[in-house]
């Protein structure tokens, strides 16, 4: 399987861009493996003719939206992302009417219909900047995910209206489990990302990124941690820190459609050149916008 892929990758010109969250695997076939700014800023410098988008359904359209000429492949059609599905473009322009004045910061866990109806995107690396980045007399709507919203207001310090959408894993965990897992390993710091409930990352010794969470973990003088976010982290937070111990917050930190891609469904995407993901060039023109306002702030 593993020979195969680089032979098609190779017959393709393909480049392989895997999320954090991906199968160990996957991350380990991949050229890069990354949080979601990243992966869009790479899909937007490729020379490859080809990206294999093993993630979700937003990170590949992102990846079809920053590079129009290029072949983008999601080897698992059905990943979606249901946060992504929490808001529709008709409601959003429903909300755009209520506050006609309101600047639109909308998480890249969008679709791109949605990207179109937004002023400018932010993912949960660049939130705070970006949110910083708009004058201060602007009201701002965020969508679609209130905790992320909740967290990188409160660090901007700057009042938001919230769009009421949340990340189904990272929504479960509770304050309560954290305290038990901290309670399990008193040593241990704890990470978690921002999609996360308030009350879990008002307990967390660090909150931020995927990315941030491995760099927080390199330079930590700590050897043990309890990690709040999706479980495929771990694979690159072991490998980076072999002498260093990593502890899932809880079990249930699994994202289904984040599983849902194999090796198998790569080879298969490479050998048919599908499912390949586009988006309507009078969408695309009005999203690239939003992306590209998003990856101009330094
Ligand atoms: P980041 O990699 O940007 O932290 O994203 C988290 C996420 O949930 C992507 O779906
Ligand atoms: Fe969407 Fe949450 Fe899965 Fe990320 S982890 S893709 S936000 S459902």
């Amino acid at each position: 399987m593993w020979e195969d892929i680089k032979q098609l990758k190779k017959e393709r010109n393909a480049i392989i861009l895997s999320h954090l969250y991906q199968r160990p695997e996957i991350q380990e076939i991949a050229d890069l493996v990354a949080d979601s700014l990243e992966l869009a800023r790479r899909a937007a410098q490729t020379d490859a003719d080809v990206i294999v988008l093993c993630g979700v359904h937003f990170m590949a359209e992102s990846a079809a939206i920053l590079c129009p000429d290029k072949i983008v492949l999601l080897p698992e059609e059905d990943a979606g992302c249901p946060m992504a599905d929490m808001v529709t473009p008709e409601a959003l322009r429903a909300k755009k009417a209520e506050m006609p004045n309101a600047v639109v910061v909308t998480y890249v866990n969008s679709s791109a219909e949605v990207k179109a109806e937004s002023d400018i995107c932010c993912t949960s690396a660049n939130a705070v900047k970006v949110i910083q980045s708009i004058p201060e007399d602007k009201e701002i709507l965020f969508v679609p995910d209130k905790n992320l919203g909740q967290f990188a207001a409160k660090q901007a310090n700057r009042e938001m209206v919230m769009w009421e959408g949340h990340c189904r894993t990272h929504d479960l965990v509770t304050p309560e489990e954290l305290l038990e897992a901290k309670k399990k390993y008193p040593e241990a710091k704890v990470m978690v990302h921002p999609e996360c409930r308030p009350e879990v990352t008002a307990l967390a010794d660090h909150v931020s990124s995927t990315s941030g969470m491995l760099r927080y973990a390199r330079e930590s003088q700590a050897k043990q941690f309890i990690v709040g976010t999706e479980s495929g982290i771990l694979h690159q937070l072991c490998k980076q820190n072999p002498d260093k111990e990593f502890h899932i917050l809880h079990k249930k930190l699994i994202c289904p459609n984040m599983k849902a891609t194999t090796l198998k469904k790569v080879k298969e995407a490479l050998e048919n050149m599908r499912p390949q993901i586009t988006v309507p060039a009078h969408i695309r023109e009005r999203a690239l916008k939003s992306l590209e306002r998003m990856l101009e702030v330094k």
